[in-house]
């Protein structure tokens, strides 16, 4: 059994903006349910509601050092994970939490946000400290929490509570890396010699989640693909070298899928309960599905679905080039997603003009999700990167074959279909292109129109995988046990 310290920007179900906030909370509650000892940490923003979430203040303010800001006064509120007794501390600091967002508000990101996850960062170990609970484990994700293993191994390393402690980095994401003016180097307090080469500095700036790498006990991704393709300029965003630096630390661990929330039988949101046995319920969530959008309610009509973050990472910009042509294949598309201004007036001008093939809501809307992941025979996901993907995972478990990029995640779970060996859950491509993503679809139209034996068999196998957080969570033991070899008490960090 392990103590382990978990911190991050999000966590679902309390802050949530993408899969990064599902990850740690699925993490969190499969190491709780393997017998861990087990604590988070994340902001107390704004929109988390104290009262619904039963959220207590804990102890007086805490005085967390903040460099040349001095001590801000942080009160800590204690609630539990639901489904999980896992305590989660969040910190409340007025001034920088409590706003609309989480990083951004009307598409401008926060021009104060290093000074806000580097306060969550030293929040963190602080309130640890605070308990003197010792953890063997300090779990940070991406650039918010980067700053926490750059702290335990400079400012934190003779403190008593924390300097046995190992760190694990996970990167979701390597597109946003925390790079603020140097400035914040006197905030962070650890010391002008950390402002290098193989440490924050990046382009005489502060890059965190740089840092982080250098000084994490342990690092890794989300999926193994994504952990080769950062080796690679296109997919790092400029620190290709630092990843390679400490490539020999560097595992991709699959996420899982969270089957409690994304299961035909169960689901809540839809229309009708159905199952791999029964399939007959997937065409009433289609029916329902055509309806409550305005699309014509035509079982024959391929259905596609779209739920994703309207943003580049996600080609959403090939989808836009090539959707006139989708539809002009016969192809309803059914959308949901929230992200850059320009998708948003595109689509919603597209559903304007085509309401017979296309129906678009603009905004975050979870019911819509599950609604559409089921009921659409088709799911597009057309990324240019992708660490991981969970959208992929649900919908082969709703018997919704992806047509995706061969990237990141989506290499690695979604099998392309052979009609050689009749083998596969969905269909994949390679190119970037709009062109590329057409000529996939209409290969999918071509075996959908006339291939029933075969479709039912890529529905069967994509409807029977299964990407457990359960096995994810041995993976990451291992990893934490690795880590723990080498940490201080092993061989020094
Ligand atoms: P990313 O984290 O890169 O956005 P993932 O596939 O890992 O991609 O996770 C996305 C998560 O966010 C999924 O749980 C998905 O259902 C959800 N999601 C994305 N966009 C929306 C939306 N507009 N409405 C509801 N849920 C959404
Ligand atoms: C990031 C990635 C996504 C991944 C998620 C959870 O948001 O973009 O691919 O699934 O993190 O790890």
């Amino acid at each position: 059994m392990l103590k382990i310290l978990m911190v991050a920007a999000e966590l679902a179900p309390f802050a949530k903006e993408g899969g990064l906030a599902d990850a740690v909370g699925s993490l969190t509650k499969a190491l709780s349910l393997r017998g861990h000892g087990i604590r988070a940490v994340i902001p107390l923003y704004g929109r988390i509601d104290r009262g619904a979430w039963r959220l207590r203040p804990a102890g007086p303010p805490l005085p967390v050092p903040m460099g040349r800001l001095g001590h801000l006064a942080c009160t800590v509120f204690e609630g539990r994970l639901p489904g999980t007794g896992v305590p989660v501390s969040f910190v409340d600091y007025d001034p920088f939490y409590g706003r609309r967002g989480i990083y951004q508000e009307d598409g401008e990101g926060y021009p104060d946000n290093g000074e806000r996850f580097v306060l969550l960062s030293r929040a963190a170990l602080e309130i640890v400290r605070r308990d003197g609970w010792r953890p063997d484990i300090v779990h940070v994700h991406d650039w918010h929490t980067a700053a926490v293993p750059v702290l335990l191994n400079t400012l934190y390393r003779d403190d008593g509570t924390l300097s046995a402690a190992a760190s694990v980095l996970t990167l979701h994401n390597l597109l946003q890396q925390g790079v603020f003016d140097k400035g914040l180097m006197e905030i962070l307090g650890v010391g002008w010699e950390h402002f290098q080469l193989r440490g924050l500095e990046f382009f005489d700036r502060v890059n965190l989640l740089k840092g982080g790498i250098y000084h994490a006990t342990r690092i890794n991704t989300v999926s193994p693909t994504y952990a080769r393709e950062i080796l690679q300029p296109e997919f790092a965003y400029g620190i290709e070298g630092v990843i390679r630096d400490r490539a020999s630390d560097l595992l991709g661990i699959l996420n899982g899928a969270d089957y409690g929330e994304w299961d035909p039988e169960t689901d809540r949101f839809i229309a009708a309960a159905y199952s791999a046995a029964d399939l007959r319920g997937k065409a009433l969530c289609k029916k329902d599905l055509q309806g409550f959008l305005g699309l014509p309610e035509d079982p024959a009509v391929p259905l596609a679905g779209v739920v994703s973050r309207l943003v580049r990472q996600k080609g959403i910009d090939l989808v836009a080039d090539a959707l006139p042509r989708i539809l002009d294949l016969g192809v309803q598309v059914a959308l949901v997603g929230s992200g850059e201004p320009w998708a948003h007036t595109f689509f919603e001008g597209l559903a304007r003009e085509r309401p017979d093939r296309f129906a678009c809501r603009i905004g975050y809307d979870e019911a819509l999700a599950h609604r559409i992941i089921a009921g659409a025979d088709f799911f597009l996901m057309p990324s240019r990167f992708e660490p991981c993907g969970l959208t992929q995972m649900y919908a082969m478990r709703y018997g919704t074959l992806p047509i995706v990029r061969a990237t990141g995640g989506l290499r690695d779970t979604v099998e392309n279909y052979d009609d050689g060996t009749l083998s596969g859950t969905g269909f994949t491509f390679d190119d970037a292109t709009a062109d590329a993503l057409l000529d996939t679809i209409r290969r999918a139209l071509r075996i959908w129109g006339s291939r029933p034996e075969a479709v039912a068999g890529l529905i069967r196998r994509a409807m029977a995988k299964r990407f457990t957080w359960e096995a994810a969570a041995r993976r990451y033991e291992d990893l934490y046990g690795e880590a723990i070899e080498r940490s201080p008490e092993g061989q020094g960090r």
